[in-house]
């Protein structure tokens, strides 16, 4: 039977496990700048959301959205390889843009890896629009494309 993950806050004690998704499976080959010390951090910060998507055995994924006076970014998201497709990345990313919404932000900015046509196609079907590509973005290595959704009229 599949369970229906449950996107709540993470908790200190959840931090060593994004930490080590980032690394795996959003940070692989640019070297681990998401350490459990930065999410922490994340965490403590006020004007920042760390969520993860809770299964029945354990934390399946996770998001890090910072909220601005008039945009969003979002950090970070990834889901375990063997939980995708079954709706938790979307779960996360409704979830943290709710209190973008309800802040009336205009819009959430992200970067994604021009290297990762997965996350392109899950960003672009929850509406997200290619405005841009930074050229080295990630340690000169990898190029980012920047992409936007707009959170007004819809
Ligand atoms: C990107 C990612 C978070 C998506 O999570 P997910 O839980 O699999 O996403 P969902 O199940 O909610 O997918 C929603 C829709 O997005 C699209 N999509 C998601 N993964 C896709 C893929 N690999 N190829 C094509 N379309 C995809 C599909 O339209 C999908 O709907 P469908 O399954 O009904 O066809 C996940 O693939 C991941 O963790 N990737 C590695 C880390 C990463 O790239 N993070 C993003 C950059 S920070």
């Amino acid at each position: 039977m599949y369970i229906v993950p449950t996107i709540r806050l993470a908790r200190a004690q959840d931090a060593l496990r994004i930490a080590c998704m980032s690394r795996d499976f959003i940070e692989e080959g640019l070297g681990w700048s998401w350490r459990r010390e930065r999410v922490l951090r994340a965490m403590g910060d006020a004007a920042t959301n760390v969520a993860v998507a809770q299964g029945d055995a354990g934390v399946l994924g996770f998001g890090i959205m910072e909220y601005g006076e008039q945009q969003a970014h979002l950090s970070l998201l990834a889901v375990l390889p063997s939980r995708r497709r079954q709706g938790a990345g979307t779960r996360l990313m409704q979830w943290l843009e709710q209190p973008a919404r309800v802040a009336g932000l205009e819009k959430i900015r992200l970067e994604a890896r021009a290297d990762n046509p997965d996350a392109l196609a899950f960003y672009r079907r929850l509406g997200f629009e290619v405005t841009g590509r930074a050229v080295g973005y990630y340690g000169g290595v990898v190029d980012a494309v920047r992409l936007e959704k707009s959170l007004r009229g819809g």
